[in-house]
Parts: C-alpha cells; structure tokens; sequence
C-alpha cells in the first residue's frame, strides 16, 4: 500500500492554526481522504502525562528538562501513532511537530539549535513531514487571541514569543519547499483559502 501524507500545522500560540487542521480533515474527508488527527505533545496516554508537566507544572522546569520532555513525547508518537497510520495509507494532520522545538526550545529558549536539529532526528527516526504549513501572525495579534487564561508555555512573556514567531520565519527561509508560509493575521476564511490552495497544490504532486 502507498504510504500516506504527513502534514504538520506550525505557528505561535494563537495563529489560528488548529481551526485551519479542523477545516482541512474536513476538505480532505469530504474529498474521500481518509484522514487522522493528533498533536504535539500529548496526543496519546503518556504524552498526556508529559503534556501535564510541560503545561501545567508549577514549579521551575529546566530547559533542558523542557527540552527532552517535548523530545520523548514525540518519540513516542512518531513510532507508535503517527508511523503506523502512514503505513495504511492515511493522512495525518499533526498540530505542532519538530519546527514547534526549534523554534520554542532553540530561537525561544536559546537551545543549541544544531544539537536541537540531531536530537529531533533520534526522535524520528527517519520521519519528515511532507508538508508544514506555517501560519504567521504578528506576536501582539496573537497573544490577544490567547487571551488571559495563558498556560506555563503560554506565559513565557512577549520577547520569548517574537523570538519563536521570528525562528519559524528562519526555519522556512531554510526549507522553502517542505514549509509554506500562511500569512495568519487574516480572516479565517481568507487563511483557510490560502490553506487549501497549497493543499490542493500538493495532492496533485503526490
Ligand atoms: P498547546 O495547548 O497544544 O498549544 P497550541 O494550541 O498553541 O498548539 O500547547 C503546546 C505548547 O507547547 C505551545 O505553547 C508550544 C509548545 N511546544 C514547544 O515549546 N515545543 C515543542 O516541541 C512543542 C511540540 C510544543
């Protein structure tokens, strides 16, 4: 059996972008896709523990704490969800993936991003998203959007979140080709228009 697509949804907290991931399964299921949803961290029972810690913790998380919680998680989901559904054949829809590390623990955190990059690659074993979609907003439209109810990760203040917002804007620089920049201050229908024209785009290479 062919092997399935592997989309990741990128972006700060507040771009929007799970709404865009809820309204393409719905594109690609009315299309006859048959198509799974999950994220990062916590998509499955011990990624829910390790999701617990990272955004809920109350005392101090060390970075590299930090760092190697986000890492486990995926390791986990990668070779026990995420691997398994590529191989019969489905479309996995991620909400955050790899960029969601270098960007947050790297550009955010000031993590070695090259040591972040080989770390990512022990996680996933070989896996590459077939496409990223990256959705940009400027740093202050998104944090009102998130609003006051903020997680630990949420919390981490308004320079930590233009660092992050401004090492995804270097990542697709880097891989122009995996990662489509959406330009994310849009209504929502413009953006899932946008959405749906790079989608489209790639069905038809695949
Ligand atoms: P979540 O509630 O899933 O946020 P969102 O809806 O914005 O995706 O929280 C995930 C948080 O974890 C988010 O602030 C981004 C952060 N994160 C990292 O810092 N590194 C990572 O590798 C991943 C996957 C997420």
């Amino acid at each position: 059996m062919k092997r399935g697509l592997f989309i990741t949804f990128e972006g700060a907290d507040g771009s929007g972008k799970t709404t865009q991931l809820n309204n393409v399964k719905m594109f690609l299921e009315e299309k006859g896709y048959s198509v799974i949803v999950t994220r990062e961290p916590g998509a499955l029972d011990i990624g829910q523990k390790i999701r617990d810690i990272l955004l809920h913790h109350k005392g101090v998380v060390a970075d590299r704490c930090e760092m190697f919680l986000f890492l486990a998680d995926r390791a986990q989901h990668v070779e026990t969800y995420i691997k398994p559904a590529l191989e019969q054949g489905k479309i996995v829809l991620c909400d955050r993936h790899t960029d969601s590390t270098i960007a947050y623990q790297g550009y955010g955190r000031g993590q070695d991003i090259s040591l972040l990059k080989e770390l990512n690659k022990i996680a996933v074993k070989g896996l590459k998203p077939d496409l990223t979609l990256l959705y940009d907003v400027s740093t202050e439209t998104a944090q009102q959007r998130v609003g006051s109810e903020k997680d630990r990760m949420e919390s981490a203040g308004i320079d930590f979140h233009r660092k992050v917002r401004n090492g995804y804007i270097e990542l697709q620089k880097e891989e122009p080709n995996r990662i489509k920049l959406i330009n994310a201050n849009n209504s929502i229908e413009t953006v899932f228009e946008d959405t749906k024209d790079i989608i489209i785009k790639l069905l038809q290479e695949k």
